[in-house]
Parts: C-alpha cells; sequence; structure tokens
C-alpha cells in the first residue's frame, strides 16, 4: 500500500508565489510513489466573509491552477471540499474533542482575528478553522501533509487531536506528518521581508500572484525591499535579500550554496533581474495553460465530479469507524 499525502490551498484570495513556491509547485512530484489526495478547501474559504462570485471563480480557477501545475487528474483525487460532507461531519466530532485554550493559541486565528474591523464580530468558524484542517488530514488516513511552514502549528495541532482521539477510543487515526522546503518554507512579502506573502495583505505591492501580468511582476520584483548593505549574503539581517535567493534558488533548482556562487560578484540590480527572469520563466506558461484549462468548463467540471466522487469513497470508512466509536448507530 502506497502512502498517502493530503493538501489544500484555500479560494480565499489570488494564489500567490507563496502558495506556490511552499506548495502547489511540490505537489505533483509526488504523483508517482504516493497515493495523493488535493483540495481546494472552499469550506475554509468562509471563515472570512467571501464574495459569492469571486469564490466560485477563484474555486473554478485554482482547479485549473493545480492542473496546470502537474497535478494529473488520472493520478491524483483533485476534489472541491465542500462537495464531500465527510469532512464537516468529521470536523464537528474533532471540535467536541479540541480545546478553546488550544484553538486560541493558533497565531493564524490571532493574527486573522486581529485584522477583522473592530466593529464586527469575529465568527466562530475563524476559531474552530483548525479542526476542519484536521478533519480534512485524518478522512484520509493521510501520512504526509506537503505545506508551506505557516501551517506548522495546524498541523501540530492535527498530531494531537489524532493521538487524543487514539488514546480515548482505540487507534483510528495515522498521524500525519508535515512536508516541508528544506529552505524558503516561507516566502515573505516583497515590500515587508518580515512579514509572510499572503493573499489576503491589504497591500499588493509586495506579493507576487500566479495570474498576475508579466509588466506589473517585474515591476514588483524590481521595487522589492533590500538594504543598504549591498552585498549577497544569505543571512537573517538581510531579509529581502534572503527571501530573493530563496525565491531564485527554488525556481531554479539550486541549493542555496550555488545560488550564492552564482550572485557572488553580482549586485541587487542583477540579483533582481535574475529573479523576474526565473518567475517569469515559471509562471507565463502556468498562466497559459490554467488559462487553457479554464476555456473548457465542461471538462473541469468531469474532473471534480469524479474527484468528489473517488474521495468519498475514501473518507467513508473512516468516517463510519469514528461513528462507530463513538457508539453512533450505523
Ligand atoms: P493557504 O490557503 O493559506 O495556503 C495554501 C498553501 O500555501 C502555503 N503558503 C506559503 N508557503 C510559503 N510561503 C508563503 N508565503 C505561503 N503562503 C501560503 C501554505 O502553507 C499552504 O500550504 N489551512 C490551509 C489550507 C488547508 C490545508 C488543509 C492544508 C486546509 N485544509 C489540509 C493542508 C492540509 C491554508 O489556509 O492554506
Amino acid at each position: 500500500m502506497k502512502k498517502r499525502i493530503f493538501s489544500g490551498i484555500q479560494p480565499s484570495g489570488d494564489l500567490t508565489l507563496g502558495n506556490y513556491l511552499g506548495a502547489l509547485r511540490n505537489w505533483p512530484r509526488f504523483q508517482e510513489d504516493y497515493d495523493v489526495v488535493y483540495s481546494i478547501v472552499d469550506l475554509h474559504a468562509i471563515t472570512i466573509k467571501q464574495d459569492p462570485k469571486l469564490l466560485h471563480e477563484r474555486t473554478l480557477l485554482n482547479l485549473a491552477l493545480y492542473m496546470a501545475a502537474g497535478i494529473d487528474p488520472e493520478k491524483s483525487i483533485l476534489f472541491i471540499q465542500s462537495q464531500v460532507a465527510e469532512h464537516t461531519e468529521l470536523c464537528w466530532i474533532l471540535a467536541c474533542h479540541a480545546y478553546m485554550g488550544e484553538l486560541s493559541r493558533m497565531t493564524q486565528f490571532k493574527d486573522k482575528s486581529s485584522r477583522i474591523n473592530q466593529n464586527d464580530s469575529i465568527p466562530s468558524g475563524l476559531f474552530n478553522y483548525p479542526t476542519l484542517m484536521a478533519a480534512d488530514i485524518l478522512l484520509y488516513q493521510a501520512e504526509l501533509v506537503p505545506v508551506g511552514e505557516d501551517q506548522s502549528q495546524h498541523l501540530e495541532l492535527t498530531r494531537d487531536l489524532a493521538l487524543r482521539f487514539n488514546n480515548a477510543y482505540g487507534k483510528t487515526f495515522k498521524i500525519p506528518q508535515g512536508h516541508f522546503n528544506p529552505f524558503g518554507a516561507k516566502i515573505y512579502d516583497l515590500q515587508n521581508p518580515t512579514a509572510v506573502m499572503s493573499k489576503s495583505s491589504e497591500n499588493k505591492n509586495g506579493i507576487l500572484f500566479l495570474m498576475e501580468e508579466e509588466k506589473s511582476l517585474r515591476k514588483k520584483i524590481a521595487r522589492s525591499v533590500t538594504d543598504n548593505l549591498g552585498k549577497i549574503h544569505y543571512n537573517d539581517d538581510q531579509p529581502g535579500v534572503k527571501n530573493l535567493l530563496n525565491i531564485y534558488a527554488l525556481l531554479s533548482n539550486k541549493t542555496i550554496d550555488k545560488t550564492l556562487l552564482h550572485f557572488q560578484e553580482k549586485g541587487y540590480k542583477e540579483l533582481k533581474d535574475e529573479v523576474s527572469e526565473v518567475v517569469l520563466n515559471e509562471l507565463l506558461p502556468l498562466q497559459k495553460r490554467t488559462r487553457e484549462y479554464l476555456n473548457d468548463p465542461t471538462e473541469l467540471k468531469k474532473i471534480y465530479e469524479k474527484g468528489a466522487d473517488k474521495a468519498r469513497v475514501l473518507a467513508k470508512p473512516t468516517l463510519d469507524d469514528v461513528k462507530n466509536k463513538l457508539g453512533f448507530v450505523l
């Protein structure tokens, strides 16, 4: 039996180079050796207010992007989360086993709730969000979860919930592990290189979007914040330069040592120019392939329907096992 992998991205905003380098770009390589399940996690997206029309469009766009990135629906299970009701069911059960204290310690909850307008209330879904993420992973008995570093705390909670449930009711869930890039597991905002590059940030000047126009991508990279040291070193005192080096190294499939050697005699302008080249070399063909998939909505529908059918088949036995252990009448 192959090991199973699960991962997902929220269609809550336009996908960024952070989503791509931290997660999506790594996903296709698992298709040969693992049993892979990738989802567009739309139930997560509504923890923050969404425009229904945009949510709908982005869900399909992300499906097209997943395929353009190399995920083959014949080799992977590719589906839309809200079409598989088992996620919400297991989420409720796990929420009954999660503690207020541990959920309130989640940095993403603290961060996202602090960004909600003072006069608005914080939706409880935002608080419960990590239990839904745990349900996504545990439902499929996934052992590996390829994500960016910002998700490591949620993964830790997933492991805690799985262990807690197993201890209380007997072995039910596999205990998953994260899979992270060895470097560049967190891509930073180009204007504020100590803040994560996030699709939900207000200021878009430091964010490279996957579907963004060439001119605008070039401009943002050329204007990215560096420092006045003028030396290309890889260290935390130069977060802007380090971030650009990570982007370059990941996209050119080089180690950091090779990358530093490559830029040894060069300055920031050349670094930015070369980062632009590798970003465009990757994103322009990705955009083209994405548009091609989007142009065939009938085919897209077939893919997500078939994906959801296959996902349900995998999810049901685990959910039934959980219900049985809890004493529900099946
Ligand atoms: P989301 O939608 O915020 O991000 C999707 C993936 O992109 C990664 N990522 C980054 N990696 C590196 N640098 C960045 N700047 C960056 N920004 C985002 C994220 O780590 C993630 O891997 N809760 C998850 C979605 C989710 C999920 C799951 C993931 C729901 N259920 C089950 C794995 C397994 C989230 O909000 O990711």
